[in-house]
């Protein structure tokens, strides 16, 4: 079958399913993406985005007016069936499998012969046996009918559409022909390595990457803290700490945020507490780094009456739009909620946000008394200790020069 004759239903159409979609609807592959959020639907079948993200929106279009992609909230018949769920955690850090459980059943009956259904939601060790399981429960032969693989996606928001198909993917099925069929079709649009491994060592190798990370982080943030005591540049520090061959500390900031390195660590520790005590000591100490923002500011605006502070920032990182499990969202709303000052918000990545009135960025420097870096979006990196001489800086992502 080549790739023109083949149709995917893509489940969920966020920030991995609509790019994932629109990439392979223009590729060739006739590409249904399903969403149970009607206005999302609606939208993309406008050749229209509900999300930001660099050129998304012209591949969008060029797939739906191919005709190679459409929306709908059911899903339908296809070669493969691509699930790209959110995978969250409950209370207590225990993850919530429930997105992909309600996906594969939406997508069991439909399931046919021959078909492949790959999970790219970030997952705990045993979620695509999940998978599987789910679909036996509805008659279908995983042993020799069906096949079933993991593919986790590992793309960076604002660089999603060049890492889909430059980055190496590590594809593993439930058994050794699930795998090479993956495999297989991975390779079709991946110029990256494609390797192969079985469900359960991609699952882990995911989230592995991502606490390699957190752990990263945390020594960084705990660095931050010593360095505050001792009165040094935390920044300097580490980058001349860099200079030896073998070190490569990541840099700190105020705490951890995104779906994915403040996640995916918790899906390792819930199967594995006795096990996992460094990845838990990381989580925590990097869970703990907005709170220490916080008392720095409350600190500084003990000086003033009612200080204007401008928070700069509410993305979970960089140049982005993305405001989830974001500790600069966290830290600008506890600010507000206990009244600390007037909190003005600049995030030139947003149009509105329900909370806060947004600021221009000049406004914003213009009337803050108190200016705290939250985030180091570009437009930020144009600040200047030497013009900032009257406000009180505290920045938390060292990029005030
Ligand atoms: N965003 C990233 O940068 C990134 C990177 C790597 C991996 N991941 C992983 O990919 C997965 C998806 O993340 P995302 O960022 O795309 O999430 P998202 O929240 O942006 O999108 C998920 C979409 O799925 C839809 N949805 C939920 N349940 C559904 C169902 N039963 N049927 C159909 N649609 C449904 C939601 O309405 C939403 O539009 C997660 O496991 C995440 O951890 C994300």
């Amino acid at each position: 079958m080549d790739c023109s004759t083949k149709s995917i239903c893509v489940i969920g159409l966020g920030y991995i399913g609509l790019p994932t979609a629109s990439l392979l609807g223009t590729k060739g592959y006739q590409v249904t993406g399903v969403d149970v959020s009607k206005d999302i639907v609606d939208t993309i079948n406008q050749g229209k985005i509900h999300i930001v993200e660099p050129d998304l929106d012209l591949l969008v279009k060029s797939a739906v007016n191919a005709g190679n992609l459409k929306a709908s909230l059911e899903p339908c018949k296809a070669d493969i069936f691509i699930i790209a769920v959110p995978t969250p955690f409950k209370e207590n850090h225990v993850p919530d499998l429930s997105y992909v459980e309600h996906a594969t059943r939406t997508i069991a009956p439909y399931v046919q012969k021959g078909n492949l259904v790959i999970l790219e939601s970030t997952s705990p060790v045993g979620t695509t046996d999940l998978v599987t399981d789910i679909l036996q429960e509805y008659g279908h032969n995983t042993a020799q009918d069906i096949f079933v693989a993991h593919c986790p996606e590992r793309v960076l928001p604002g660089r999603i559409l060049i890492e889909l198909v430059q980055n190496d993917r590590i594809v593993g099925g439930i058994n050794n022909a699930s795998t090479k069929v993956a495999s297989r079709f991975y390779k079709e649009f991946v110029s990256g390595q494609v390797f192969e491994t079985t469900a359960k060592t991609a699952e882990l190798s995911k989230l592995t990457e991502n606490s390699f990370r957190d752990v990263n982080i945390a020594f960084a943030n705990e660095l931050s803290l010593i360095c505050d005591r001792e009165n040094i540049d935390v920044w300097e520090l580490i980058s001349l700490a860099n200079r030896h061959p073998r070190v490569n500390i990541l840099q700190p900031g105020p705490g951890v945020g995104g779906h994915c390195i403040a996640v995916d660590p918790w899906f390792i520790i819930h199967r594995n507490v006795e096990q996992s005590k460094l990845i838990r000591a990381a989580r925590e100490v990097n869970d703990a780094k907005p709170q220490w923002v916080i008392s720095k500011v409350k600190e500084k605006a003990e000086r003033f009456k009612h200080p204007v502070i401008a928070c700069l920032g509410l993305a979970f990182k960089a140049n982005v739009d993305d405001l989830r499990e974001s500790p600069a969202l966290a830290i600008t709303k506890q600010l507000a909620e206990e009244n600390i000052g007037e909190i003005i918000v600049c995030e030139p990545n947003i149009k509105a946000h329900k909370e806060f009135n947004l600021y221009s960025f000049d406004e914003a420097i213009e009337r803050a008394d108190i200016l705290l870096v939250l985030v180091d979006h570009e437009p930020f990196k144009s600040l200047s200790a030497a013009k900032l001489s009257e406000k009180i800086v505290i920045d938390t992502r060292g990029i005030v020069k």
